[in-house]
């Protein structure tokens, strides 16, 4: 990691950014290579988010998993991509890196996305610090993979979050024996944030209804932080996207952000409330453990149906159980049919 390589470029033209790709290649100092594009067009850059990881915990296939979406990819007799488990990363310039949630993945994630590691210096990645949006398993495990890092890592997360974090799933104290932790408190007031050295882009949290992880101490009992949504802003524009791996119910705050975003990345865990019963996988209903269902009365279709035609919405951190992943099931031409995106790994998204 580090920024000081980083923070020459891009280059500035007044208050903008402009267009670096085409430098490639060019071996003058970047000063005269920003003189020479004084007078070409200003490009301002979008923040961009990308997927890294679109399945929910255990990812598809999952390894013990004999369901017919997992079995079927094993096989090769499903039409379906395999998933790793949920994170993405955003960037307001296309350097400059923040990863929100770190999955058990992660490793294989980034060998995935060559551009998030620019081997600019010995030790280097494009990741310059992590915002986690719960405590979960998958969402924070892949903290221990990233220990080489060379300077404490910058850990955005609920004070809630927290509490799991250095108790029943102490990562972020094991991590301080590694690379150190550096940690910022996500406050649930509104106000804003932002990630340190990750410009352009403004970050909100709304506490959400789901749960904490089943290693909470107070997994029975949850508390307002748990679980958060992500609001992400692009300072330039204003044109905002909601992430919400988690969400177990829709209210007032959490409905406002979605209707004024140009793009919601939502909970697409199950598509039914007794998928993981039916299945004789689980005993819990979808509604138990913090996720809204897809399909039936008051699930995620129905409420996506509600908002503008023009906001993008894509259904994310997808079980390994859940039919839409089987691209010719019913249950994914409905999504079709609706206008309803389901995420993949490598999905890049500009705002
Ligand atoms: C969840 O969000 O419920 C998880 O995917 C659980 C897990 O990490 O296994
Ligand atoms: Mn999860
Ligand atoms: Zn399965």
């Amino acid at each position: 990691m580090g920024d000081s390589d980083s923070r020459g470029f891009p280059l500035r033209h007044g208050n903008h950014d402009v267009r670096v790709e085409s430098l490639k290649g060019d071996r003058r100092g970047p000063r005269k290579r920003a003189a020479l594009f004084s007078d070409q067009p200003i490009v301002a850059h979008l923040v961009r988010i990308r997927v890294l990881g679109s399945a929910a915990g255990g990812g598809f296939p999952q390894w013990n998993c004999n369901c017919r979406n997992c079995a079927g990819l094993r096989r090769g007799t499903l039409r379906a991509r395999a998933r790793t488990q949920s994170s993405i990363v955003v960037s307001g310039d296309g350097k400059s890196w923040a990863l929100v949630n770190a999955s058990p993945d992660i490793l294989a994630q980034l060998a995935a996305q060559p551009d998030l590691q620019p081997a600019r210096m010995l030790r280097d990645s494009a990741l310059l610090g992590c915002v986690l949006v719960d405590g979960q398993i998958d969402h924070t495990t892949g903290l221990l993979m990233l220990r080489e890092a060379g300077r404490p890592w910058r850990v955005w997360c609920t004070d809630a979050a927290y509490a799991d974090l250095t108790t029943g799933h102490p990562v972020l104290r094991v991590l301080k024996h590694y690379s150190g932790v550096e940690r910022r408190r996500i406050d649930l007031d509104g106000e804003e944030f932002g990630v340190d050295g990750v410009g352009g882009v403004r970050w909100r949290a709304l506490p959400v209804a789901s749960k904490p992880a089943p290693y909470s101490p107070h997994r029975e009992s949850p508390e307002a932080g748990d679980n958060v949504a992500l609001i992400l802003t692009d300072a330039a524009r204003g044109r905002s996207a909601l992430y919400a791996p988690g969400l177990g119910a829709i209210d007032d705050s959490v409905w406002s952000a979605m209707r004024t975003a140009s793009c919601v990345l939502v909970d697409g865990t199950f598509w039914t409330d007794d998928e993981m019963i039916a299945l004789g996988a689980s005993k819990k209903r979808a509604r138990e453990i913090g996720h809204l269902p897809q399909s039936g009365a008051g699930g995620m279709l129905e409420w996506l149906a509600k908002l503008p035609a023009a906001t993008r919405k894509i259904l994310i951190h997808v079980n390994n159980t859940n039919p839409i992943l089987d691209e010719d099931s019913a249950q994914r031409a409905e999504l079709e049919r609706r206008g309803v995106e389901v995420a993949y790994d490598g999905m890049e998204i500009a705002l």
